[in-house]
């Protein structure tokens, strides 16, 4: 069939036009995980269970269809706010994640990486985060950048120091801190800025996620929980990506 590509994931297959215009990079704000438990009566930690498992299908589901760069938001600088237990059971996700992710992801190919200040976290956590960049460096297939303790200032404020730490050892010139520098400094440098932004659960804020990078990104907000969101929902939000006029600011 002309002009149609067939992407098989799992037992799914799918036929999509092949003029759809993928993202090259997509940032996905897995919210709603405690909206989720509270509409079941659960504790919201058992909404961060089933939100991590979807982590795995959606990530899994990007690689699958050709995203080359995805960037989740696991855990914000401000996140450190909620309650401890809440805190120490995403964390326990995080280490039973990680290990999976060492294994799992083998298959798809995909190269882990983290942004944020991941120091802060507990010594297995800090092992693991190296060992899965460390064992998936050499990948070739989709980057995941897990977003671990990040907020977008922080970012920026890091990039800044950085720059003007250069500056003062007479490593650079003050002129020479442009947006190219700075975006140089940031964690995900390298890499291009996020073409869409997906955030589930309905709430329009931009949550401190990717503030530099998304200057002109695409933002998809959607009424689903993030537990609840399906490749099917991926699927509607890139088809309506592909409908949008992106102009950067020109006409
Ligand atoms: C926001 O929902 C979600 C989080 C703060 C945690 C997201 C983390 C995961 C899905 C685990 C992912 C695991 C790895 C290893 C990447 P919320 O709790 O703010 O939901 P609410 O707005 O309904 O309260």
């Amino acid at each position: 069939m002309q002009g149609v590509v067939t992407v098989i994931f799992g037992k799914q297959e799918k036929a999509r036009d092949s003029k759809r215009v993928l993202p090259r990079h997509l940032g996905i704000i897995m919210d709603g995980n405690g909206r989720w438990a509270k509409k079941r009566g659960l504790p919201r930690t058992a909404g961060h269970t089933v939100g991590a498992a979807n982590f795995k299908t959606i990530t899994r589901y990007c690689a699958s269809i050709g995203i080359e760069y995805l960037t989740v938001y696991a855990f914000s600088t401000e996140n450190w706010k909620r309650p401890a237990e809440e805190v120490s059971a995403l964390i326990k996700l995080f280490r039973q994640y990680l290990e999976e992710a060492l294994r799992d992801f083998l298959d798809e190919n995909i190269k882990v990486r983290f942004i944020g200040d991941t120091s802060v976290f507990p010594g297995e956590i800090r092992e693991l985060i190296q060992e899965t960049e460390k064992v998936s460096q050499n990948r070739t297939g989709m980057v995941l950048n897990i977003a671990m303790n990040y907020g977008g200032r922080d970012e920026i404020t890091r990039a800044a120091r950085i720059l003007a730490e250069k500056a003062l050892k007479g490593e650079i010139k003050p002129e020479e801190i442009t947006e190219e520098a700075i975006a140089g400094e940031l964690y995900t440098a390298g890499q291009p800025d996020p073409d869409l932004i997906i955030r589930p659960s309905g709430e329009q804020r931009v949550s401190n996620f990717l503030l530099w990078q998304s200057a002109y990104a695409e933002y998809i907000i959607c009424d689903i929980l993030w537990p609840d969101f399906k490749p099917q929902d991926l699927e509607n939000a890139l088809d309506e990506f592909s409908k949008r006029q992106r102009r950067f600011g020109g006409v």
